[in-house]
């Protein structure tokens, strides 16, 4: 297939892109590199531009499908800066969406995010739990989601939203993993603790109701994602919609994360007790027996610690991310 990937530059987009060029798809990369890596991705597959141009990138180029993951992701920026979030998450994504539309693109994936869901009524989450976001940046996401299905509903495409929990890790072979700046991910952060980068790693909040006090995530293999792309590529058709949750089906909790990190390194990771941070959910796990029993889909991490290594991995041999003396 012939498939147009932005933010393909992105930490799950660049898993995605490795994955459908090693498949045999003939894969175009749109990326702004505001937040992407040049050197995750080929050089001759990549279109620096703004999602504002998708459409002079769509006409005439004759792509049978679109993978969108480009957006920013930052949910404590999305509440002091929602003019940002909508729009490039929201405007910028219904042009691209418009300019596929009218160009005649037959096959629409959508990233979007277990924040859609807000605060759960219950866990493990369902694709039919109540969508509430509780942030600018679940909402900018969750009104996109509704966007496509109008669209896949009047014209004809097949879309496919994939709701992913927290992903992880990195590509196995240590050339591709998590490189954000700002981090503000927990495993990158303890790892980077655990070297000494960062002083510690706060808690933050000891007081949820869970079974130690702390958060409790559902952390997805990267590459486990890419997977599901892949398959949602090739289910899709023209009035074919689906939406899938993308997890392990499994939650670990901050302190779990931390221990984790502990073993696979062999070192200590400083920590400090804080508060909570304003709109973290106490628990956030997938149901996602939905992709499994429709596409096959199977975690080929379906542990953290498998996760985990690849991300130590990723972390010992790119001290510095992608740039930097590392
Ligand atoms: N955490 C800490 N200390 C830190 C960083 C994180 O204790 O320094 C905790 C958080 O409170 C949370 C867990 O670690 O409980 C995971 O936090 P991340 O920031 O790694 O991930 P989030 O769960 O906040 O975010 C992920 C995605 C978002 C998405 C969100 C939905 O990265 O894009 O899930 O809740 F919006």
């Amino acid at each position: 297939m012939k498939i147009l990937v932005t933010g393909g530059a992105g930490y799950i987009g660049s898993h995605t892109v490795r994955l459908l060029i090693a498949r045999g798809h003939d894969i175009t990369v749109l990326d702004n590199l505001c937040y992407g890596h040049k050197a995750a991705v080929p050089a001759e597959r990549l279109v620096v531009a703004d999602l504002a141009h998708a459409d002079q990138l769509v006409e005439g180029a004759g792509f049978d499908a679109v993978i969108h993951f480009a957006a920013f992701a930052y949910v404590g920026e999305s509440v002091t800066d929602p003019a940002k979030y909508y729009a490039n998450n929201l405007l910028g994504s219904l042009t691209l969406l418009d300019a596929c539309r009218k160009h005649g693109v037959g096959k629409f994936v959508f990233s979007s995010t277990c924040a859609t869901y807000g605060v759960p009524t219950s866990v493990p989450i369902t694709e039919d739990e109540k969508q509430q976001p509780i942030n600018p940046y679940g909402n900018t996401k969750l009104a996109f989601e509704r966007a496509l299905v109008d669209y896949a509903t009047a014209y004809p495409f097949g879309c496919c939203t994939l709701r992913y929990f927290n992903a992880a890790g990195a590509s196995p072979d240590g050339t591709i993993g998590e490189d954000h700046d700002p981090e503000t991910h927990l495993i990158p952060l303890v790892f980077q603790a655990a070297m000494g980068k960062r002083p510690l790693v706060e808690i933050f909040g000891t007081d949820y109701p869970t079974s130690d006090g702390t958060c409790v995530r559902d952390y997805i293999h990267v590459d486990d994602l890419a997977e599901a792309h892949a398959l949602a590529l090739d289910r899709l058709g023209p009035g074919v919609q689906l939406r899938y949750n993308v997890g392990i089906g499994r939650g670990y909790s901050v302190r779990e994360v931390i221990r984790t990190a502990e073993a696979v390194s062999g070192l200590k990771v400083p920590v400090k007790e804080g508060h909570r941070r304003p709109g973290d959910p106490a628990e956030l796990v997938a149901n996602a027996d939905k992709i499994r029993r429709e596409l096959g889909w199977r975690p080929r991490y379906p542990e953290l610690r498998g996760i985990m290594e690849t991300a130590w991995n990723w972390h010992q041999t790119h001290p510095y991310g992608y740039g930097g003396p590392g």
